[in-house]
């Protein structure tokens, strides 16, 4: 699925926070987004699949298609489950490991419990979570570890099967190994969704990355192959960023 980001403008409270973003996403790549913090990478991939919508004083313009269809069009529930989102922080439910995942199913009004548990098992086993877990499929998903609770939630992500995953910094509460493994998901995942990774981690984006953009104060700055921003950026404020002098 294609996502096509054209003259996109937010302002919330009436100042501006993101400013005439242009931006494509290609079918099965990486898109990593950069830049210093404030700089309106989160409220952008909120505004993807319409979190911002909730916050007070939240004002666009512009328009976010996805395959051609403007997301305005697309009903908030049917947006949702073709766009994905996974967070800083691991965010699971109360619950056993199995209802977190089967829960997406659910909300989609989904009832076959043979479906639900197919499609439990391939969500745990596309999110590298299947061996840890597959004998404590009912015990509270609040006693896995960090590392393991953030795949839980890509597995619970990925369950309904959507086109678009969005991740706002999945490897910032997590060590070096379970870091490893989130990385290495994400690489997989590529080979059918389309990701837009936001994250700090300079080595992170051109470790796993296809294409970045470098935000600055809510403007895209520089915008390529990932090879490119790091090897040979075009703008001077890129390179700076990226070699580490302001940020
Ligand atoms: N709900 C909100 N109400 C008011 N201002 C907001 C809200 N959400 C974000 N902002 C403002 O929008 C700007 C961009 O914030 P955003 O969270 O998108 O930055 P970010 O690039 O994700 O930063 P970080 O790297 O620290 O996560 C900031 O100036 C922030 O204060
Ligand atoms: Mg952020």
């Amino acid at each position: 699925m294609k996502l096509k980001v054209k003259n996109f403008n937010v302002k919330i409270n009436n100042k501006d926070i993101l400013n005439n973003i242009n931006i494509n996403f290609k079918k099965n790549s990486i898109h990593a987004l950069i830049g210093p913090s404030g700089c309106g990478k989160s409220t952008f991939l909120k505004s993807i699949n319409r979190m911002n919508d909730l916050i007070d004083k939240f004002t666009f313009d512009g328009n976010i298609f996805l395959d051609d269809k403007n997301i305005y069009d697309i009903d908030e529930v049917s947006l949702r489950k073709k766009v994905g989102m996974v967070f800083q922080k691991a965010t699971p439910f109360p619950k056993s490991i199995f209802e977190n995942v089967a829960y997406g199913l659910r909300i989609h009004g989904i009832k076959d419990k043979k479906f639900i548990n197919k499609k439990v098992k391939e969500s745990l086993k596309a999110s590298a979570l299947w061996d840890e877990v597959k004998d404590k499929l009912n015990s509270s998903a609040l006693n896995l570890s960090g590392g393991q609770q953030q795949r839980l939630c890509i597995a619970r992500t990925i369950a309904v099967n959507p086109d678009v995953i969005l991740m706002d910094e999945p490897c910032s509460a997590l060590d070096p190994i379970s870091t490893f493994k989130i990385e290495d998901l994400i690489q997989k995942l590529k080979r059918k969704y389309t990701i837009v990774l936001v994250t700090h981690n300079m080595q992170q984006a051109k470790r796993v990355s296809d294409f970045t953009s470098f935000f600055l104060n809510g403007h895209v700055i520089e915008s390529g192959k990932t090879n490119q921003i790091f090897l040979n950026p075009k703008k001077e404020k890129t390179e700076s960023y990226i070699s580490g002098r302001f940020g």
